[in-house]
């Protein structure tokens, strides 16, 4: 472990950065670990790839982590309540460490326990978020509303564009201006004030989008009166997210639902939450038993946030059944091609619209693909097609023609799923594939080629 820096504060606040396995761990003296950070800083990224053979069936059981996607916004959620939150089940991903890395920088302690991560936010300030930061994640958006909420002003820098579209937070914005905001745009940061505090309001989205709702939410927590959002999202990390405020003190109905009540001025507690399981980790291990025509249990996958990918995988010939511990995933007769259009929950979601695309790629027959959620979320294809894969583009929508054998080369992961659907294709490729920039895997699978390996895979992570 080498020493990279330490400050000179008085004793209390004494604080080292080392660097330890390729992480930058930030250490407070005489305590545990505070934080620690992968580093993803320009020409700093960690260049690891993936080395797998195809062919190997997938047997056995795999465990699925933490849903990072509701990990997110209740690491954002702490900053609302100057009183301790724990949160167990966090995956262990690099988002989730960047975002706990995005509180601390606003003073929150972050103790991580065998049990749990404690977040104490009893000291934090409102200090601006960084283009640098909100760029990489956009999720770092989310601390808008606490921060707001909180000391009635924050500055946060607009996220811009990202490998999957434009991905505007206008939905964001006009929530908090509802609740009574002043949100100004100025040299590319948010700025939001409320110096009298926010008041509860009738927030219509125009259309179901998750960040805007988390946004909404929060914000709402805090403001006085009631709340009613409509059109909100219903995916399972908004109603796990009222669970975790609802521990926090809040009270909050409907979540989940197309319509949220919140009755505002919440007394905040110290509280515990342990998130729900990622559906989309257990999607993609679902299609990685599917591909090789295997069989994989999914502990604590589950399948009533599964409904539409359930749906998807029987139309594919895939048989799901419920497990003592979560799902069990098989395929033995062949993959049949289906149509699938992303939509938000409950419908078939985006995250898994790669993975799927990678199980089409073997199956006999056509499928049509529609995107409808991100404009630009096709970024797997050219790579899927230097694996041999058969696929034609047309606007929003992808034709894959199946069955065709796929064969190893050298591909380049570009974001977190697109990534990921290689991993799958190449399981099932002859020869052998290496898919660089794993560190876009890092962002949100936990131990991605560990998992695969115990269940027969061969898979190797080479590191730079
Ligand atoms: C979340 C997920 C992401 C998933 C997405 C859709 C997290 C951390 N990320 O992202 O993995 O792919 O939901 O299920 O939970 N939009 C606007 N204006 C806004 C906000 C969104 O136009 O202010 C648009 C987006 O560009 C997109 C659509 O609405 O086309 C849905 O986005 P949204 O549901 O907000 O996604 P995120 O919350 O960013």
């Amino acid at each position: 472990m080498d020493l990279i820096a330490e400050n000179d504060w008085n004793k209390k606040f004494q604080f080292t950065l080392t660097w330890r396995n390729d992480r930058i761990i930030l250490s407070q003296k005489q305590r545990a670990d505070v934080c620690s950070f992968t580093p993803l800083l320009d020409g700093f990224h960690i260049m690891d790839r993936l080395r797998i053979s195809g062919g190997n069936r997938l047997q056995g059981a795999v465990t699925i982590s933490g849903a990072k996607n509701a990990a997110l916004p209740q690491i954002a959620a702490a900053l609302l309540s100057p009183h301790p939150l724990e949160l167990t089940n966090l995956p262990a991903v690099t988002d989730v460490e960047n975002m706990l890395g995005v509180v601390t920088l606003h003073g929150a302690v972050v103790n991580r326990a065998a049990h749990g991560t404690i977040i104490d936010t009893s000291a934090i300030v409102s200090k601006e978020t960084s283009y640098d930061t909100v760029r990489r994640m956009r999720a770092t958006v989310l601390v808008l509303a606490p921060l707001l909420a909180r000391f009635g002003h924050a500055r946060v820098s607009l996220p811009g564009g990202c490998a999957i579209g434009a991905r505007p937070v206008d939905m964001h914005i006009k929530a908090l201006a509802t609740l009574g905001a002043d949100v100004a745009i100025e040299n590319g940061l948010i700025v939001a004030s409320a110096p009298g505090g926010l008041k509860g309001a009738r927030v219509v989205l125009s259309s179901p989008s998750v960040g805007a709702t988390e946004t909404a939410m929060m914000a709402a927590c805090a403001a006085k009166g009631e709340t009613e959002i409509l059109n909100a999202a219903r995916e399972p990390e908004v109603a796990d997210l009222a669970a975790c405020l609802g521990a926090m003190g809040a009270r909050i109905e409907g979540a989940g639902t197309h319509r949220i009540l919140i009755e505002g001025s919440t007394t905040w507690q110290p509280a515990k939450h342990h998130g729900i399981s990622d559906r989309i980790e257990a999607g993609t291990y679902a299609v990685a038993a599917a591909i090789t025509g295997g069989q994989l249990e999914l502990i604590h996958a589950r399948l009533e946030n599964l409904a539409s990918v359930v749906q998807a995988l029987e139309a594919m010939g895939v048989s799901v059944w419920p497990s003592d511990r979560g799902l069990v995933v098989s395929r033995d007769g062949p993959l049949k091609g289906a149509d699938i259009t992303t939509e938000p929950y409950p419908g078939f979601p985006t995250d898994l619209q790669a993975q799927f695309m990678a199980l089409a790629c073997c199956a006999e027959g056509a499928s049509l693909i529609r995107e409808t959620v991100f404009e630009n979320r096709f970024m797997h294809v050219p790579e899927l097609m230097r694996l041999g894969a058969n696929i034609k583009l047309q606007g929003t929508t992808a034709l894959v023609r199946g069955g065709a054998p796929l064969r190893g080369a050298q591909v380049m992961a570009t974001d977190l799923r697109a990534s990921v659907s290689l991993v799958l294709a190449a399981l099932v490729s002859e020869g052998e594939t290496i898919i660089n920039r794993v560190y876009h895997l890092d962002r949100g699978y936990e131990q991605l080629d560990r998992k695969l390996r115990l269940c027969g895979a061969d898979i190797e992570r080479l590191t730079s």
